[in-house]
């Protein structure tokens, strides 16, 4: 399947670093023709999370692209992206295990000539990019729509995957891929949990050591939540009380809730009758904002 890596000798080759759109493009046309082709898109400073996407990617195509870009017009005012970490050379390193066969790394400059405050062309995700984290995050998912929209016209890829830990963008850009009718493919991927059930996200890293011990709490809690409602305890006491006692614990371990929320798969309301289910939770643990959700089905 892999073009780039040489399985017989187990030497793995570096992925070939990109940096510009025409050559990308000159470099995937070799292989539309009879292969099928996989984007991975991150942010870089990868982590295992990011190295299971790729891993996942590799399952349904022949040639794997991850882009790293730190995309500024998904970063709010007073966010995190001048601090975010740049790590591309120890990205390309976790890459060359992973088995990538492109990396496109462009800068701002490639991806936003004109710009990113005077692009004019904006994507509206509609009311599903108005709650939860599009809540706290006024513009978040408008900029995160621009710039997957733009790597799927770069890239045009068969497939793309996107992981379940960052539930509501999987959401939007599924919605999106179907209202632009892009012929893509969307991989959801598990989240990755550490030993003790943390979720991985680059922004761990803020976590200071005592707060580290304590991150994984937050998951243990809406785990515990959706062990009630597997139980039906939310048709007995409904969810808003469910809701309440979770929030409390959390906020009691020492977080700070921004959304604890119950809704069906597909981010609609949830009501009593429905199945399947998503736990949905951020909440602030010193300098980090953690993200984490947990599916549940209704077995009832
Ligand atoms: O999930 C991320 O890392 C980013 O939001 C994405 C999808 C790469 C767009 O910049």
């Amino acid at each position: 399947m892999n073009s780039h890596n040489n399985r017989d000798s187990g030497l793995k080759q570096p992925p070939k670093t990109m940096h510009h759109i025409v050559a990308l493009r000159d470099e995937l046309r070799k292989f539309r023709e009879d292969k099928r082709i996989a984007l991975v898109p991150t942010m870089g400073n990868l982590h295992d999370g990011h190295v299971s996407l790729v891993e996942i990617a590799k399952k349904h195509a022949d040639i794997v692209v991850v882009s790293i870009f730190v995309n500024p017009t998904q970063f709010g005012e007073g966010e995190d992206f001048d601090s975010y970490p740049r790590t591309l050379e120890a990205d390309v390193s976790r890459l060359t295990l992973a088995g990538a066969d492109i990396v496109f790394a462009p800068s701002v400059e490639e991806i936003y000539p004109n710009s990113p405050s005077e692009i004019s062309t904006s994507i509206d995700l509609g009311t599903m990019t108005k709650h939860l984290c599009g809540k706290s995050r006024p513009g978040h998912f408008d900029g995160v729509g621009l710039v997957v929209s733009k790597l799927f016209n770069i890239v045009q890829p068969d497939v793309a995957v996107f992981g379940k830990k960052d539930y509501q963008q999987l959401a939007l850009i599924r919605q999106l891929t179907e209202d632009l009718s892009y012929p893509i493919e969307i991989i959801r991927a598990p989240i990755v949990r550490t030993e003790d059930g943390l979720a991985l996200s680059s922004r761990n890293q803020y976590l200071t050591e005592s707060e580290r011990q304590l991150a994984p709490k937050l998951h243990q809690i809406i785990y515990d939540l959706s062990k009630k409602i597997e139980r039906g305890e939310h048709i007995v006491i409904g969810f808003e009380e469910l809701l309440n006692k979770s929030c409390q614990r959390i906020n009691a371990a020492g977080f700070e809730v921004d959304y604890l929320q119950i809704m069906t798969q597909k981010l609609g309301p949830a009501t009593k009758a429905d199945k399947e289910l998503v736990i949905l939770v951020a909440a602030w643990l010193g300098k980090a904002r953690l993200l984490d959700n947990q599916e549940v089905i209704v077995d009832i």
